[in-house]
């Protein structure tokens, strides 16, 4: 008897170390962001197309709340991952910024650099999932963007 209850107990313990295992890739749902991500740039070049300065507006600033993406970080490449994530912040920025002015040139080009680092940062991502352990790693002074206003 002691020792069906020692089994049960053991058995109890697995069960509850295998759920919380099992239960994490529910957590990890990247895509679902950039899904909405992917959403908001199709309206940003819609509102370009019809100069529609609200919807740019609207839209960049949504995606800008979208900042699920940062939990990649932490993989090998993380110093260019963060590089990228930059670049896409700025790119986002520098939209709202164009569009609360009204000029269409400028919106036209932070929208060409917000492109940019959409392709940049997935090939990045695709790189690194070809071959994880020939990322390169990071240059010993990498620390000098660190400082770098948000
Ligand atoms: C700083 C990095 C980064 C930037 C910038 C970025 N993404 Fe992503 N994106 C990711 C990561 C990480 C994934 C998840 C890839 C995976 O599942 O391995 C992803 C996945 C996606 C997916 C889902 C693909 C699929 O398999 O369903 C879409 C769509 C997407 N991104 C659109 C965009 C768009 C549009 C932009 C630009 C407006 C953008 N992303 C900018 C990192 C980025």
């Amino acid at each position: 008897m002691k020792r069906l209850m020692i089994c049960v107990a053991a058995t109890a313990v697995a069960l509850s170390g295998w759920m919380a295992w099992a239960q994490k890739p529910a957590e990890a749902e990247p895509n679902f962001w950039m899904k909405k991500k992917l959403e908001s740039s199709q309206h940003i070049l819609a509102g370009l197309a019809t100069a529609d300065f609200d919807q740019i507006s609207k839209s960049a600033k949504s995606m800008n709340n979208l900042t699920q993406i940062e939990r990649w970080t932490r993989r090998t490449n993380a110093e260019e991952y963060r590089t990228q994530l930059r670049v896409f912040r700025f790119a986002n920025e520098d939209l709202v910024r164009e569009a609360d002015k009204k000029n269409i040139e400028g919106v036209s080009l932070a929208f060409s650099q917000l492109t940019l680092s959409c392709v940049n940062c997935h090939k990045l991502i695709r790189d690194a999932d070809k071959s994880d352990s020939a990322a390169k790693a990071p240059a010993k002074d990498a620390k000098v963007d660190e400082a770098a206003p948000k």
